[in-house]
């Protein structure tokens, strides 16, 4: 068994649910505990009862808001709190975008898009950097999107959130590569969990079709796998990448 993350730390958000359930289950295969920070608590106590039966590794539930930066710093505070540190870090809570087109986008699904999806990736970057920086090590993957590096119809808002996750991760990366930190995006094509099957309903099939050079959708477990990569010193010199795990969606 690959037990390359043994005797680190991992803190998810969105754990509760598809591709952030998935990463937290693969963090713990490789032998890291794993913090599930959840809205949904229910869901994340799942996955950790899941982990803790199931991988021979150490899980915690954490109810976070990740658009309130105070929760977020709780979140980040009990992680250390519970297992000594923090070492890695993917930032994977996101909501789907509720309007058909951007021209007919209301405010409320403006605001809910980017306070969770941008500003809550924000907020957990600079909780997280403040104690991967007093330990002068870590490795954050923000979780982006195709809708992030290109142009989605009916993705105008969640596309505009997402490509600010890009533009943040960059940022970071640059800042602070030079203290022990990577910073990385993962940007996922279509992707069978809860968020598609409630963006696109009974589309969703016709959609996998084409929406990449595979005609499929991606099972989460295939972004997990990549994020866990980054995570680890086998992408030691990965740094400010905004990675398309995407069927190759994005090559043409
Ligand atoms: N599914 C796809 O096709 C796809 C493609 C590209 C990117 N993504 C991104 O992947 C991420 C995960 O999406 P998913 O498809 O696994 O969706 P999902 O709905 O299965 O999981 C999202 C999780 O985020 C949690 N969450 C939502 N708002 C939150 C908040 N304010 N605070 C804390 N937790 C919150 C939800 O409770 C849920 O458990 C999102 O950022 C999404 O934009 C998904």
């Amino acid at each position: 068994m690959d037990r390359r993350l043994a005797s680190k730390v991992a803190l998810v958000t969105g754990g509760a649910s598809g591709i952030g359930r998935a990463t937290a289950i693969a963090f713990a295969r490789s032998g890291a505990s794993v913090a599930i920070a959840d809205a949904d608590m229910a869901g994340a106590q799942e996955t950790a009862s899941y982990i803790e039966g199931h991988c021979d590794a150490r899980a915690s539930a954490i109810a976070v808001d990740v658009a309130d930066a105070e929760s977020v710093r709780a979140m980040v505070r009990s992680t250390v709190e519970q297992f000594g540190r923090l070492d890695m870090a993917f930032n994977n809570a996101g909501v789907h975008d509720r309007a058909a087109s951007l021209h007919v986008s209301t405010q409320e699904n403006w605001d809910r898009v980017m306070s969770v999806n941008l500003e809550g990736v924000w907020h957990c970057m600079r909780a997280q950097l403040d104690h991967m920086l007093m330990t002068g090590k870590g490795a954050i993957v923000n979780n982006a999107s195709r809708s992030g590096l290109v142009g989605v119809p009916s993705d105008g808002v969640y596309g505009a959130a997402k490509h600010g996750v890009v533009g943040l991760t960059k940022a970071a990366a640059i800042e602070f590569a030079s203290k022990g930190i990577r910073v990385n995006a993962v940007c996922p094509g279509l992707v069978e969990t809860a968020l598609t099957r409630a963006r696109f309903g009974d589309e969703l099939a016709a959609r996998a079709k084409l929406a990449n050079l595979l005609g499929r959708m991606a099972q989460p477990e295939e972004i997990a796998d990549a994020v866990v990569w980054l995570c680890s010193d086998s992408a030691s010199f990965v740094v400010g990448v905004a990675l398309p795990v995407d069927g190759g969606a994005t090559a043409r």
